[in-house]
């Protein structure tokens, strides 16, 4: 565990991202005692907005004396001229650079910060939000960047899904129990869903979300990490090296055999681009090529605006053989394992027993067991700036692993067809039903 005072520098650290989740999350690691050997958290912004003071400040009033803000614009000079003037102050101590801005601006934020550092001998480490790049090419430019001022170990690459419980419960499930890891292949699943439903549209970042489109703002991430928490092998060891050498190693075999898009009505309005084709709204038929998953479907599904959040991941194993049921006329369903993230994080096992009023030789009824995740930890985000502070990089995204993410999306980056339309607040888009539907399967939601 990292014993060392450190400082902790947010880029953007009056922006959305900072204000809702990043000051929060500290606030709470603050009072619960883990942020014993922070100094200070500066604030690197244009301009403090007003009610920043406030937001930072009422979290906690002892936490807050120990945010400052600098004003900064991270294309110009001068503004690290200052900061090396702070950094002078600071020696000795741990740094660590947290870029929560707009992705346009990593390069050169980066670049300065890069080149500032190098007149420093404190130890760093530099965390860099999502979008890492908008493809393969500009991933690797990026990467290249990073790499020439700062060494794998100091570069923590985000994504929040890895900060949460159920996600990390995939894991733990799946390796610390003999009874669901010996069933966990392709001779007794069918296949693997994996949802993230949103309600809410595209809100206030109609003009950053236009140019990405939900295969970049969720596919390439979030959705690609549950599924490699989901089909990876076991790790050689408990280490950040092996655990991610494995999910590198699924990613590698993972591919994109169907995909489909859709964009909420309304959508290019709200974003002032009328001519917009960008999806808020996909469903993808995705195959892992190794010994486990063979002939084994991940279906992802993914979208904005609909009725409902729901984030979950289902294991939907096969049926059972048809001459146990024959002379009762039913065929039972088939057993599932679900991790939801959300609305709640939890487990639900789902299986057949014999209706509770039933006689012996009745139709089995579906019953299930659920298991609410406990968490200390409000947000993943906690969860992962405390891994941050203690130097744990497993659930950060390794330099090839970013670039094995982006190898899976990116034949799909260049869309052929307009995606279709469908209304704001839809449980799910009838081409969706459809997608699934034609290999005789259904969505468990
Ligand atoms: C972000 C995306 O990374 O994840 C957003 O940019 C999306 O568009 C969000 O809404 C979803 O996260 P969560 O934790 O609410 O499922």
């Amino acid at each position: 565990m990292n014993k060392k005072t450190f400082s902790l520098f947010i880029f953007g650290g009056t922006g959305d991202l900072a204000k809702r989740k990043l000051f929060p999350s500290l606030a709470r690691l603050y009072q619960k005692g883990y942020l014993g050997e922070l100094h200070k958290v500066y604030s690197l912004a244009r301009s403090k907005r007003e009610d920043w003071e406030r937001v930072v400040c009422q979290l906690d009033e002892n936490f807050g004396k120990l945010c400052n803000f600098v004003p900064f614009d991270v294309t110009d000079p001068k503004s690290y001229v200052e900061l090396g003037k702070l950094l002078e102050e600071l020696k000795g101590q741990e740094l660590i650079f947290f870029l929560s801005i707009s992705p346009y601006l990593f390069e050169d934020t980066i670049r300065n910060l890069g080149k500032l550092l190098r007149n420093y001998t404190n130890p760093r480490k530099i965390v860099v939000e999502k979008p890492f790049g908008f493809d393969l090419h500009s991933a690797q430019k990026l990467n290249d960047l990073l790499y020439r001022y700062f060494i794998e170990e100091e570069i923590y690459r985000i994504d929040h899904y890895l900060g949460k419980d159920t996600v990390q419960n995939i894991f733990s499930l799946r390796f610390s129990n003999i009874i669901f890891e010996g069933i966990w292949n392709k001779n007794f699943i069918d296949h693997v869903q994996i949802v993230a439903l949103e309600k809410v549209g595209v809100e206030g970042r109609g003009e950053f979300y236009d140019k990405v489109g939900a295969i970049r703002d969720m596919l390439q991430n979030h959705m690609l990490q549950m599924l490699s928490f989901t089909a990876m092998e076991p790790p050689a060891q408990m280490s950040e090296k092996f655990i991610r050498d494995e999910k590198v190693k699924v990613l590698r075999n993972t591919r994109i055999e169907r995909l489909l898009r859709g964009q909420y009505e309304g959508y290019a309005k709200e974003v002032g681009r009328e001519s917009s084709t960008t999806e808020t709204f996909l469903c993808a038929e995705v195959w892992v090529d190794n010994f486990r998953w063979k002939g084994v479907p991940f279906y992802i599904m993914t979208g904005k605006a609909l009725e409902d959040k729901l984030t979950q991941i289902t294991v939907v194993f096969k049926e059972v053989p048809h001459s146990f049921t024959r002379l009762l006329d039913c065929q039972p369903l088939q057993n599932r394992i679900s991790f939801q993230m959300a609305p709640q994080s939890k487990l639900t096992i789902t299986f057949e027993l014999r209706p509770p009023s039933g006689r012996f030789m009745s139709c089995p009824v579906e019953t299930s067991m659920e298991y609410l995740f406990p968490s200390e930890f409000e947000e993943a985000y906690e969860v992962l700036l405390l891994d941050l502070i203690e130097g744990d990089q497993s659930l950060f995204i390794r330099g090839d692993e970013i670039e094995a993410l982006w190898e899976v999306v990116q034949p799909f980056l260049k869309a052929e067809e307009d995606p279709f339309l469908y209304s704001r607040g839809v449980k799910v888009p009838q081409e969706a039903l459809e997608f699934i539907q034609a290999e005789g399967r259904a969505w468990f939601l």
